[in-house]
């Protein structure tokens, strides 16, 4: 059996960067890794970006034109089809799967628009938990700065507010799923890699060994 390793945050925390960073670490030790993220690029990760993510790279707003019901369904059947066809595969195979972004998102965000938390929970039972989720967690403040570039001003507000929910959100489901690490994602992004890989050391290497 492979690894299965997710990075969890709000928008601009560094989780691209920092997959990518991780997936060359593990190539280096001989692995075969998938890189992998969500939404996924396939027709149903285009319909979200298409349907819900008006907003643009910044993510969610109110931009959504559909209900946050439909929003959270679309997030779940892009979902099956990469546990599907993609992670319970290659997991299967004993590859490294490193995603950007799983279930714990649609909990954090889609739970941050209003949704119950059980009700997301149920609808995302199928997907398999992660190994180990790294949480990269900064405050929403220096994400803004990060993601300035690619916002729209006059929605400015309503992004604040939504990342600051979805920041104490992943928060709080890291006291609920035991497989969410957080890490400082403050710090330079070499100090933020090297956390990442000895936080993988010690929970997926040495406690297996024991
Ligand atoms: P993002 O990682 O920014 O994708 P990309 O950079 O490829 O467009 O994700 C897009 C947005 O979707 C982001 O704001 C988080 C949100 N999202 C959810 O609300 N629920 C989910 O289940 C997922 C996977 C993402």
């Amino acid at each position: 059996m492979g690894i299965f390793i997710v990075l969890e945050g709000i928008d601009g925390a560094g989780k691209s960067t920092q997959a990518k960073m991780l997936a060359k670490w593990f190539e280096n030790r001989g692995y075969e890794v998938v890189l992998t993220k969500e939404p996924t690029d396939t027709a149903f990760g285009k319909l979200i970006r298409r349907l819900v993510l008006i907003g643009g790279k910044e993510g969610i707003i109110d931009g959504a034109r559909i209900s946050k019901e439909a929003e959270a369904l679309l997030f779940a059947a892009d979902r099956a089809e990469h546990v599907k066809k993609l992670i319970e595969p290659s997991i299967k195979a004993g590859k490294v799967v490193i995603s950007d972004r799983y279930f714990y998102s649609s909990l954090a965000y889609q739970w941050a628009r209003g949704l119950d938390l059980d009700w997301l929970i149920n609808l995302n039972a199928f997907a398999p938990r992660a190994d180990l989720v790294i949480l990269l967690d900064l405050p929403v403040k220096e994400s803004i700065n990060r993601i300035n570039g690619r916002s729209i001003r006059s929605e400015f507000d309503k992004i604040v507010e939504l990342q600051k929910k979805v920041r104490k959100n992943y928060l709080k489901l890291a006291e609920k799923f035991n497989e969410i690490r957080i890490i400082n994602a403050l710090a330079p992004v070499e100090d933020i890699h090297n956390d990442i890989t000895a936080l993988v050391e010690h929970e997926l290497f040495e406690k297996a060994e024991d």
